[in-house]
């Protein structure tokens, strides 16, 4: 596995298939009465957001606090620094504290990649977002929930998502957690088809290792999961079709359409969810939506990528950086 985790792209099969099962340990921590693994003591972690983020923080934070890190919490909204500044000097600071590992989440593509590649830090880098680029940890989180309900959990160790097929519905232009969970999907076995209306089809997507689809209905009966993404106006600069209610028509997933879909087929959502947008109440509050588990789940995987990344299986006193200090 790299040093750091910044693209969904970067992962083989066998580290996404040992992130998966590192993960599936992690899940039967949290299911003690005292939730916490002594393997990060000592070292300390730092979660750099510069974009909202409800889920994706506290799940980070959560999983750091469950390997027993230092958690430090930056939020940089609202600074007036200059992109680019901002992220070398608050770098620097960063290192000049000594972290051992640096979450980032990013409203431009690329800063983590920029932060791990710099030289400004001697870290490890972990992509909690970036842009419309990547956002790897719930690429892994959407696997491990589909593996665990489409396989099992104990029947899914050592297993990839071999012919399992996986539609993708929505924003697909603006979404990180599209272009993740093409790459990992693809990596994993799985076959995906992305659904959109054709405004929010990225160019070059002929390019990608998925199929693309503008019809719904005629996918669904298809499908072993059904991931809805959220319509992301807040990185839209133009109308990208004409009225919510026409959006929800054809892309949105109702009780009707939901009822196409095989037996045994998941709903997922990364969340936040609209409801009445790309999702009624009635699916999102079905017991096929795994949207909530999937927040679950979101916790033993980063606790997986960070005791992988950070070498947990070391004990804390032979890490040179923890000695320096
Ligand atoms: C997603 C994100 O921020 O990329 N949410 C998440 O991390 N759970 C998707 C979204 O904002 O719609």
């Amino acid at each position: 596995m790299k040093r750091h985790l910044i693209s969904a792209a970067d992962l083989t099969r066998d580290d996404a298939v040992l992130i998966l099962d590192t993960a599936e340990e992690m899940a039967r921590v949290a299911d003690r009465p005292i939730k916490k693994l002594p393997t990060l003591r000592g070292r300390t972690v730092c979660n750099l957001f510069f974009e909202d983020s409800t889920r994706t923080r506290i799940s980070f934070e959560a999983a750091e606090k469950r390997l027993s890190a230092d958690v430090i919490n930056f939020a940089a909204k609202g600074s007036s620094v200059s992109k680019g500044e901002s992220l070398k000097d608050t770098a620097q600071t960063l290192e000049a504290m000594g972290v051992d590992a640096v979450v980032i989440r990013h409203g431009a593509s690329g800063a983590p990649y920029r932060l791990a590649n710099s030289g400004w830090i001697d870290a490890p880098v972990i992509n909690a977002g970036d842009g419309t680029h990547q956002h790897p940890t719930q690429a892994l989180l959407d696997a491990f929930t589909m593996r665990r309900r489409l396989i099992g959990p104990d029947a899914g160790i050592g297993q990839d998502l071999s012919g399992k097929r996986i539609t993708i519905v929505g924003d697909v232009l603006h979404s990180r957690v599209a272009r993740s969970n093409v790459d990992l999907l693809h990596t994993l076995g799985a076959e995906v088809t992305l659904v959109a209306p054709p405004t929010l089809v990225p160019v070059g997507v002929e390019t990608w290792p998925c199929e693309v689809s503008y019809d719904l209905d005629g996918v669904l009966p298809k499908s072993d999961a059904v991931m809805m993404l959220r319509v992301q106006r807040e990185r839209m600069n133009a109308a990208f079709f004409p009225t919510e209610r026409e959006y929800s028509r054809r892309y949105g997933l109702d009780g009707d359409r939901m009822a196409r879909m095989p037996g045994h087929a998941l709903v997922m959502h990364p969340g936040p969810m609209v409801r009445g947008m790309e999702i009624t109440a009635e699916v999102a509050d079905s017991g096929r939506c795994t949207a909530v588990e999937q927040v679950t789940n979101g916790v033993s995987i980063r606790m997986a990528v960070l005791y992988l990344l950070l070498g947990g299986n070391e004990p804390a006193v032979t890490n040179p950086r923890t000695e320096e200090k």
